[in-house]
């Protein structure tokens, strides 16, 4: 069935929807996006998406597209078009499209390009990996250094992802100097003793709206969290590993580079989490 999706203040079928081969998301991948969960019809950590955004493009001083005040109506009306009960709401804004490409930024004559659609995920929630846990491979972080922006310059991510399918993982670990930055496309952790164990936040990985999420239920939960770099034989003698996202919200880690963490299972700390992050996203969705 066909989607409906937004581009540019019109709402289209995903057929009749039309970028220009000059917009510079697609030239220069001069672009910035959101991914946003959605459960029970609602939307997940929406105010800290939209926060993350507005950062994203001050950073790159990529001007705002004109409906950013009115992105959270333009999300539930997605929601309620496509009868979307679980899934995801991905978002975009690029730097629009000029007359001819060219590396200097346009002027202000040309404006943003917004795009969001909807991706309908049954059993997001329900993922049978959070009772087998998931498998990674470690792999040298080769993107730019300023990955605190959520950018579209996703190939890197994209390579590791098909390196991991190649080994028979399902995902990457990213390792710069020694130490693990993030995974493809979430935060990496480790459980050492009942410590809960993660990247500090800085320029080197994404500031994860569920990462914050998580960590703040972790402290008020009494678990102690300790922000910084571990390294893959540090996360080979851990007690459990996870990672998290807003596709995945917080999923164990049971194997890294075909050694198995902890007792090769799923363990207590990530589960307890995932339960947490589940209950009280649920409560607070909009
Ligand atoms: N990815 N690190 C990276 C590199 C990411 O791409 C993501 C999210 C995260 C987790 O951030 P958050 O908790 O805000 O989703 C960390 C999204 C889900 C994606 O690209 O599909």
């Amino acid at each position: 069935m066909s989607r409906i999706v937004y581009v540019n203040g019109e709402y289209l079928p995903e057929e009749e929807a039309r970028v220009s081969v000059f917009d510079r998301g697609f030239l220069f991948a001069d672009g910035v996006y959101e991914v946003t969960s959605v459960l029970g019809g609602k939307l997940i950590d929406f105010d800290g998406h939209m926060k993350r955004l507005r950062r994203s493009l001050g950073e790159l001083d990529m001007p705002a597209p004109e409906a950013l005040d009115d992105l959270l109506e333009i999300h539930r009306e997605l929601v309620a078009r496509n009868g979307i009960e679980e899934g995801l709401i991905y978002l975009q804004v690029t730097r629009g499209a000029p007359a001819d490409r060219d590396f200097a930024f346009p002027g202000a004559d040309v404006k943003p390009t917004l795009v969001l659609f909807t991706q309908s995920k049954r059993g997001l929630a329900d993922n049978p990996q959070a009772a087998t846990g998931i498998k990674v491979i470690s792999i040298e972080d080769i993107r730019w250094g300023r990955r605190d922006i959520k950018t579209v310059q996703l190939l890197p991510s994209s390579l590791g992802k098909m390196m991991a399918k190649k080994a028979g993982a399902d995902d990457a670990w990213m390792v710069e100097d020694g130490q693990v930055t993030e995974g493809t496309s979430n935060n990496a952790y480790i459980v050492k003793g009942g410590k809960i164990i993660t990247r500090q936040l800085g320029n080197e990985i994404l500031h994860g709206i569920t990462r914050a999420a998580v960590l703040r239920f972790a402290r008020e939960a009494q678990m102690v969290v300790e922000e910084r770099a571990f390294t893959i034989a540090e996360a080979h003698e851990a007690d459990e590993a996870f990672i998290t996202s807003a596709s995945t919200f917080v999923l164990p880690v049971v194997s890294i580079d075909g050694q198995a963490v902890g007792t090769g299972k799923p363990g207590p700390v990530a589960a307890r989490l995932r339960e947490i992050y589940l209950d009280e996203s649920r409560k607070a969705g909009v």
